[in-house]
């Protein structure tokens, strides 16, 4: 990660030349200014450029008025930022470029080999690209070796991650000065090979993908599986807030442009619900409404919660087989005054029979499924949950023929233990498990490619995107034989490649070996 402090970074005397002053490019710029290098910043707007040095400006006083920073700092740090109408005016004055510039690879390309001619030989040209490669972005320079990505995240100046991806003629050494002058700004930097999306942007995509998908079949409305996400997974946003705020367009084409970079795989397949969305012009808060409604005065809906049938809660309970994360649940039961019998495992599945209630964690059955091969009717899948000993919420859904009074008894066995139980339709996997388990999935197929090493995925998940855990250390915790279990029944289910199983997973499944943890490049 991010110890070797010093070593290859940027000396505070380099100068930072930082091309395109939008959004990214003026928080950057700060970053750079705020970590006493002079920054060079510039944009072929004035306009933008104008706007960017108001921008920071307002930025600056905002922390001196909140106390981070005295007012001399802030007007030191402001002194060290000129706007420059023609980076190649002070190309050889700088040490590194970052361009934050359009999208756009010849835009890109014909930028750096303008700049490349000018600046001090042992300058490195980095790139804010997000979705381009750096590989392609590098081709046509005399020296390919300098071009590195430098993958900020929005918005620069808060977001901790930095991705430092090296294309194919990346020099280690300057991906290694790159990672530690990020580290000296104050950032976590992790180390990614130029693949689509790099880290954060692929291993997400099923936090959306996964969502979608459920909606699609009806399994509940918006605000419900949000509270579920949020809740049951301390996750900081559900996924349908989260693309309201990220915007519909912006998270459409950043799926679609994965997908289309790996050749159409089916795993990273768009939802037509999100692009009947970008269609509709809804694209989420800074439209107006999305998911969401965000007019004012508009009301957010409810998430669904099951009724209270506290009083149809049995008094004990049998636990059948290895609960693993689960066995926090029972003793919150027996916590909460239920009489727990443990049994070992039989031929049925793991379950708690709560009177003629088989209550089943799922592993990607639906409860119909189950229902059908045990031969018992009454019987209702539960979700994952991050942590049983605390969750707030967890999800039930029942078999079409689950008898009403077995339903209230499971329903009332949670409720007795201070959980509120969000309902869903049978659908397989549920939200939070499938959710969990496809990005464990992606996790491990991108230490697979050689993406990135463990440890780096997991730290690139939490800083990038918040996630409460990183993928491999939540497969970890829930076990890879319930994550590859879960997986293979969902292949099973709906018949599609889409659910295939990373054989990284299938190998650690075989070998015991952890995910994540221990030695740096540990994995396999
Ligand atoms: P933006 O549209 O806010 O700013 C781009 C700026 O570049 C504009 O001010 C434009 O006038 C200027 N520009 C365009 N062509 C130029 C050229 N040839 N020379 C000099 N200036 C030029 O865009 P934003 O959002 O700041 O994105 C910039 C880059 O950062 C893109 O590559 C984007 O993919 C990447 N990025 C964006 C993130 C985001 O959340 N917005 C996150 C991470 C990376």
């Amino acid at each position: 990660m991010q110890e070797r402090e010093g070593g290859a970074a940027l000396a505070p005397g380099h100068a930072v030349l930082v091309v395109g002053a939008g959004a990214m490019g003026r928080g950057i710029a700060l970053v750079a200014a705020s970590a006493d290098h002079l920054v060079f910043l510039s944009d072929v707007s004035e306009e933008a450029r104008r706007r960017a040095l108001t921008a920071i400006a307002e930025e600056l006083d905002g922390g001196v008025r909140k106390g981070r920073m005295s007012a001399e700092e802030a007007s030191a740090i402001r002194d060290r930022i000129r706007a420059v109408a023609e980076p190649q005016s002070v190309a050889s004055q700088v040490h590194l470029v970052i361009e934050a510039i359009v999208e756009d690879l010849e835009v890109k390309r014909v930028l750096f080999a303008s700049l490349e001619p000018l600046v001090p030989p042992q300058a490195i040209l980095a790139t804010n690209t997000s979705s381009l490669s750096i590989t392609a972005i590098a081709a046509p320079l005399a020296r390919p070796e300098r071009v590195v990505g430098m993958h900020f995240f929005n918005p620069p100046t808060r977001m901790k991650l930095v991705e430092v991806v090296s294309g194919l003629a990346t020099a280690p050494e300057v991906a290694q000065a790159i990672r530690d002058t990020a580290v000296r700004w104050g950032k976590i930097a992790v180390m990614a090979r130029s693949t689509p999306g790099f880290i954060v942007n692929r291993v997400a995509r099923p936090f959306y993908a996964e969502a979608l998908r459920v909606l699609a079949e009806g399994a509940a409305d918006c605000a419900t599986l949000d509270a579920i996400v949020r809740e049951a997974g301390g996750f900081p946003m559900g996924p349908f807030e989260l693309m309201d705020l990220i915007g519909h367009d912006v998270n459409f084409a950043v799926t679609s442009s994965v997908w289309s970079a790996y050749f159409y795989d089916k795993r990273f397949q768009p939802s037509l619900i999100q692009q009947e969305l970008v269609w509709a012009g809804r694209l989420g808060r800074k439209s107006g409404r999305g998911f969401y409604d965000y007019a004012a005065g508009a009301q957010r809906p409810a998430a669904a919660e099951a009724p209270s049938c506290l009083d149809r809660a049995p008094s004990a309970v049998a636990a059948v087989g290895e609960f693993g994360p689960f066995s926090a649940l029972l003793e919150r039961l027996a916590a909460a005054g239920v009489v727990v019998h443990r049994r070992p495992a039989d031929a049925g599945p793991v379950r708690i029979e709560a009177a003629n209630t088989w209550i089943v964690p799922t592993d990607g059955r639906t409860a119909t499924r189950l229902a059908h091969e045990y031969g018992h009717a009454d019987v209702v899948v539960l979700d994952w949950a991050r942590d049983w000993a605390q969750t707030p919420r967890a999800a039930l859904a029942r078999a079409d023929g689950c008898a009403q009074d077995s339903w209230a008894c499971a329903l009332g066995l949670l409720q007795r233990a201070g959980i509120a139980v969000t309902p869903l339709d049978d659908v397989a996997g549920l939200i939070l498990a499938r959710t969990v388990a496809m990005l464990a999935n992606e996790a491990a197929d991108a230490v697979l490619a050689g993406i990135g090493t463990p440890r780096d995925i997991d730290t690139a998940m939490r800083y990038g995107t918040n996630y409460p855990l990183g993928p491999l250390a939540w497969g970890e915790a829930t076990g890879v034989a319930r994550i590859v279990g879960l997986l293979d029944r969902l292949a099973e289910h709906y018949g599609e490649d889409r659910y295939r199983v990373s054989p990284l997973l299938r190998r650690h499944l075989w070998n015991g070996r952890p995910l994540v943890g221990g030695d740096e490049g540990e994995g396999k």
